[in-house]
C-alpha cells in the first residue's frame, strides 16, 4: 500500500498546523488506494542541523538523524501542511527537509498552506527545494486564508469548496507517489 505523510510544518506553542493537518488527514483518511499518518515535526526532537558531514553524502552521526531518516524512508509520498513565516518557508520546516537526503529522493509531494496568501510564496520556495531533494511537487495546491478560512483566527472553519482542492492534491500525490515507487525499484 502506498504510505503518505501529512507533515506538520511548523511547531510553535498555539500553532494552527496540526489542526489544519487534522483535517487534511480526516478527508484522506476516507481514500482507499493509500495510508495517510500524520508526521508532527515538533515530535522529531530535531535539533538545528548538526550533523558534520553534508546530509548528500548518508553518513548520519546523529540519533535523531537516524530518527528522523527512518521517519522519512518509511513514505513514498509526502503532503506538506504550511503557513509562511515572513514570506518565507518556516524555519523548522526547512530545516526538516536540509536534514536528511537520499531519504526523499525520487517521491512525491503537496502542499496545503495557509495564511494571508495561502502561503503561496512559501509554497513556491519549498517547490525550488522539493527540486533539488529530487522530490516531484505536484502542481496542485491548497491556498487557505487568514481570514476566509479562520474566519475567527485562531479558529479553523474551512470554506466548503476546500474540501474538493484537498482532493485534488491527494490524487495527483497518490498518483505520483506510485510511478516514482517504480522509479525508486
Ligand atoms: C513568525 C511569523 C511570521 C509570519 N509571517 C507571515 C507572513 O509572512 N505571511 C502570512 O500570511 N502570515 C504570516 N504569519 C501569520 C501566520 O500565517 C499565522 O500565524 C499562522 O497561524 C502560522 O502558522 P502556525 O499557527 O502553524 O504557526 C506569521 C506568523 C508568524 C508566527
Amino acid at each position: 500500500m502506498t504510505k503518505i505523510a501529512i507533515i506538520v510544518g511548523t511547531t510553535r506553542p498555539g500553532r494552527v498546523g496540526h489542526r489544519v493537518a487534522e483535517w487534511v488527514h480526516g478527508i484522506a483518511g476516507k481514500r482507499p488506494e493509500a495510508e495517510y499518518e500524520i508526521v508532527d515535526l515538533a515530535d522529531q526532537g530535531l535539533p538545528l542541523l548538526d550533523e558534520a558531514v553534508p546530509p548528500a553524502a548518508g553518513q548520519y552521526a546523529g540519533d535523531h538523524t537516524k530518527r528522523w531518516a527512518d521517519v522519512v524512508r518509511a513514505f513514498d509520498g509526502y503532503v506538506v501542511v504550511t503557513p509562511e513565516y515572513n514570506h518565507g518557508i518556516p524555519a523548522a520546516l526547512k530545516n526538516a527537509f536540509d536534514f536528511v537526503h537520499a531519504e526523499w529522493n525520487d517521491k512525491a509531494v503537496g502542499f496545503v498552506g495557509y495564511g494571508a496568501v495561502g502561503a503561496a510564496r512559501a509554497v513556491e520556495q519549498l517547490k525550488q527545494v522539493a527540486v533539488e531533494l529530487s522530490i516531484a511537487p505536484v502542481s496542485a495546491q491548497v491556498t487557505l486564508l487568514i481570514p476566509g478560512d479562520f474566519p475567527a483566527y485562531p479558529d479553523f472553519a474551512p470554506q466548503e469548496f476546500r474540501e474538493a482542492e484537498v482532493e485534488r492534491v491527494l490524487d495527483q500525490v497518490e498518483a505520483w507517489s506510485k510511478a516514482l515507487a517504480t522509479v525508486r525499484s
